[in-house]
């Protein structure tokens, strides 16, 4: 078993609140086992382009409460190509760099997992995302913040909409999933949620409405994932006017300032855990895992596991959200 003495760290894909305190966890820990860190600015990118500096315990200082990522983000197109790749272990080599930790999205765990079979380099993974989709984790880092913000964007717009007697259509991001929708609209008491995994009709939804209608309810919340296969919040509220909906209605989309702000307190624990268990995982000789927290323990599971299957939707919530969405 080599030995680690210096690992390179990197955030890569879309920037989530809790990746400085993940990256602050990983410094701290490799000083305290006597491993040195570099990081890596512009995720692959950075690789391939040679932009890495050491880090030390003054450069992680404050940034624990500080959303985005100090290290940047992109994502990489050279990256995913093999002349690239190659590139990029010839920089790591030049740097002395024994070992990687990615933390990032299911794009960015594809990336560690073929770099790790192109070339002899151990790397681990850490979920970083807000859309909370990745196998092998109950969350990954930055999705409970974005929930936080998207719930506090809802409780104003709620204001506006029951001064009005409007319905509102709030789309949340999420890309293909409805992590983000499902929690936000328990949270905020929204009416219904649209979300992929388990799509309600227009003709459904409209029903609904006017059944809380005839209930005499006048203002209404309804949360739309961005990947809803009936369309997005644009386009339910279209539809909803062919089918003479009998409330009037408005739609906010919340977009990026769900990617912002400073972490929650639960995405710093998270990110302290993980980070310093990928420290911890890749001194003890662990290769090719991601790292994750399922049922309050920390567990590893295999790169190729994390990124070919899904994290499905918590069917318990959607069950209780049938009951409470009235
Ligand atoms: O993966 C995180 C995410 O914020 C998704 O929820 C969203 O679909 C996407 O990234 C937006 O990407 P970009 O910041 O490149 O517009």
């Amino acid at each position: 078993m080599k030995l680690i003495k210096h690992i390179g760290v990197l955030t890569s894909g879309g920037d989530a609140p809790g990746m400085n305190a993940a990256i602050r966890a990983v410094v701290r820990t490799a000083i305290a086992k006597g491993v040195k860190t570099s990081g890596v600015y512009h995720g692959y990118n950075g690789i391939v382009k040679d932009e890495i500096e050491p880090l030390t315990m003054r450069d992680v200082r404050y940034i624990i409460s500080r959303g985005g990522t100090m290290l940047k983000s992109s994502r990489s197109e050279e990256f995913r190509t093999t002349a690239g790749r190659r590139r990029a272990y010839e920089v790591i080599q030049n740097h002395e760099i024994d070992a990687l930790i990615v933390i990032g999205g299911d794009g960015s765990m594809t990336g560690a997992k073929i770099f790790q079979e192109e070339h002899d380099i151990p790397v681990i993974g850490i979920p970083g995302t807000i859309d909370n989709d990745i196998y092998g984790t109950d969350f990954t880092i930055g999705f409970d913040t974005a929930v936080n913000v998207a719930v506090d964007c809802i409780a104003k717009i709620r204001d506006t909409a029951s001064s009005h007697d409007r319905l509102f259509l709030v789309e949340v991001m999420g890309r293909d999933t409805g992590h983000i929708a499902l929690r936000t609209a328990l949270a905020s008491g929204a009416v219904a949620v649209l979300v992929p995994e388990g799509p309600m009709s227009i003709k459904e939804l409209h029903d609904h409405l006017a059944y809380l209608k005839s209930r005499n309810k006048s203002s209404n919340i309804i949360i739309v994932a961005e990947g809803n296969p009936t369309g997005n919040a644009f386009e339910v509220a279209e539809k909803l006017e062919k089918l003479h909906s009998s409330y009037e209605t408005r739609v906010s989309v919340i977009g990026h300032i769900q990617r912002g702000g400073t972490p929650s307190a639960a995405d710093r624990v998270l990110a302290a855990e993980l980070g310093t268990y990928a420290v911890e995982s890749l001194i003890a000789g662990e290769r090719g895992v991601m790292v994750g927290v399922i049922n309050r323990k920390l567990v590893r599971t295999r790169i190729e596991d994390a990124v070919n299957q899904r994290n499905g939707l918590n069917e318990e919530l959607l069950r209780i959200s049938d009951y409470l969405s009235v």
